[in-house]
């Protein structure tokens, strides 16, 4: 059975969603890079080992993903799941972990990539957002897309209840990119492409605002 190390900064939702999809892997760790991160005390409950790693701790970038590396390499995961880790990683810890790296960003790559996604959504009055899985390369928020899942943005939508709509569709597609990975059927290809060895399910088109 393949493991998993989950990397978090905060809430932890996508983490406890995780815990909660019955996955088909075991989750060696839950690391954050903050001690006052809620989801650590969700991961205890559910009698996963917890690591901190204070970027504070540290002088720099290069100092604290060595730590936090070395922390990781304990577990020997097969794959590491960024799940909320709000810290940006140096590229030598990117290539360390190529093709075994995933982070999920709240926007439809390589639309609205950096912070504050769902508000400048709203500034620009797209009607349709989403969220992204995607392998983590030295490009910040520009790996390879693994999966994608599109909302639509609704005249009266808030920052927080479009944050919310995306955040529950998050929880839906990093579980199914995870089993495609424990599995076997998912891969970084070396010249950085996307390998999905499985029957392709159509999607479903999303208008907005709906036709009449
Ligand atoms: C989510 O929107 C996620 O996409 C982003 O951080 C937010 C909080 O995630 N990376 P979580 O609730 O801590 O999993």
């Amino acid at each position: 059975m393949k493991s998993i190390v989950i990397l978090i900064s905060g809430q932890g939702s996508n983490m406890q969603a995780l815990l909660e999809a019955d996955l088909p892997c075991r989750v060696a760790a839950v690391i954050s890079n903050r001690a006052d991160a809620p989801g650590l005390e969700i991961a205890k409950q559910h009698g996963i080992a917890t690591e901190v790693v204070a970027h504070r701790d540290h002088l720099d970038r290069e100092s604290f993903d060595t730590t936090l590396a070395h922390c990781i390499d304990r577990y020997q995961p097969d794959l590491i799941v960024l799940a909320g880790f709000m810290r940006i990683l140096t590229a030598q810890f990117v290539a360390r972990y190529q093709g075994k790296l995933i982070n999920i960003h709240p926007s439809l790559l390589p639309a609205y990539s950096g912070l504050d996604t769902h508000a400048r959504a709203l500034r620009d009055g797209v009607k349709i957002h989403g969220c992204t899985v995607h392998f983590v390369t030295g490009d910040l928020d520009r790996g390879p897309i693994i999966i994608q899942a599109a909302v639509p943005v609704l005249m009266n939508d808030t920052t927080a209840t479009l944050a919310a709509r995306v955040l529950h569709q998050e929880h839906r597609i990093y579980q199914q990119a995870i089993r495609w990975f424990c599995h076997g059927y998912l891969s970084l290809t070396a010249d950085g492409r996307v390998l999905l060895k499985r029957m392709e399910q159509p999607g479903c088109a999303l208008i907005t605002p709906g036709l009449e």
